[in-house]
């Protein structure tokens, strides 16, 4: 088995703490809950909705090598990670449910059918799956930290129902963003198939999220409105755009020598660890 790699110096002690939350996402909660826009409300109800089969399909595409682990501070980290995934998919689908009620209901019928595949490749190809995590895992960290260095555009025009997740998620996403990828090295830790899985991983992303928006606009009778899309795509792909600032971050992990904490934004996440312990933010989420 390889040594685990040399992770940057702090944040390597930090501790990944499980935060058990619920939130006031219900049927009362406004349909075009960010920033009031359709085609930015289905953008984040497609990519956040995606999560509970994703997020299972990580843990168990991690857990899968637990007994090949020896690092005692990875094996503790694994658990915080797979709980925090837990709690996070729990979440989302409490969000799903909403959009379900609402006849938003193609997106709980694409995650039976993610769930079904995510299984089948855990079983079949559990170091692909592995792997792929540990891609995806970087996208979740960098539209994380995305979120938390430029809240005015990401999170502050979500409805005040929404907020609260978005900064646990996003927090808990930076706090556990290594783990797959120490995992990964411990028992495996070749370049190109990470290589492989990151590309294939930003193509599916980019595949399956317009596959997934598109039955919901279809709904509000907007799927083919331009203005629509016009403002949707450059919230996405113009300048400062979601997809498009964070450029640098996404192309790190190409390099040889990559690790996720050579991005150290752990700060990013300490503020909002102190409101979490002050009990603030869950006195809003409750
Ligand atoms: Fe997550
Ligand atoms: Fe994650």
């Amino acid at each position: 088995m390889n040594a685990i790699v040399d992770v940057p110096a702090p944040p390597h002690d930090h501790k990944i703490t499980v935060r058990d939350v619920t939130f006031n996402i219900t049927d009362d909660s406004p349909k075009y809950w960010f920033d009031n826009d359709p085609f930015k409300t289905h953008f984040f109800n497609a990519f956040f909705t995606t999560f509970p089969p994703g997020e299972e399909f990580f843990v168990r595409s991690v857990i899968h090598y637990r007994g090949e682990i020896d690092d005692e501070k990875l094996q503790k980290d694994i658990t915080g990670f797979a709980t925090q995934e837990g709690h996070h998919s729990r979440c989302h689908q409490d969000h799903l449910d909403v959009l379900t009620r609402q006849g938003y209901t193609s997106l709980e019928r694409e995650n039976k059918l993610i769930d079904i595949l995510g299984k089948w490749a855990n079983k079949k190809y559990p170091k692909t799956s592995l792997v792929n995590t540990l891609a995806l895992e970087h996208f979740t960290a960098l539209l994380a930290h995305q979120s938390l260095v430029d809240p005015e555009r990401f999170v502050d025009p979500a409805h005040e129902d929404f907020v609260p997740l978005f900064k646990w998620h996003a927090a808990e996403e930076i706090e556990h963003k290594a783990v797959a990828y120490d995992v990964y090295m411990s028992i495996d830790g070749r370049y190109w198939p990470r290589v492989f899985a990151m590309i294939g991983s930003t193509i599916g992303l980019i595949t399956i999220l317009p596959i997934r928006m598109a039955p919901l606009l279809y709904k509000d009778g907007l799927l083919f409105n331009v203005k629509t899309w016009f403002n949707g795509m450059r919230f996405l792909f113009g300048r400062n755009g979601m997809f498009v600032k964070p450029w640098k971050h996404y192309f790190q992990f190409y390099k040889r020598d990559f690790h996720p904490w050579d991005v150290q934004d752990y700060a990013l996440i300490e503020e909002l660890q102190a409101v979490y312990e002050s009990g603030e933010l869950l006195d809003i989420a409750k």
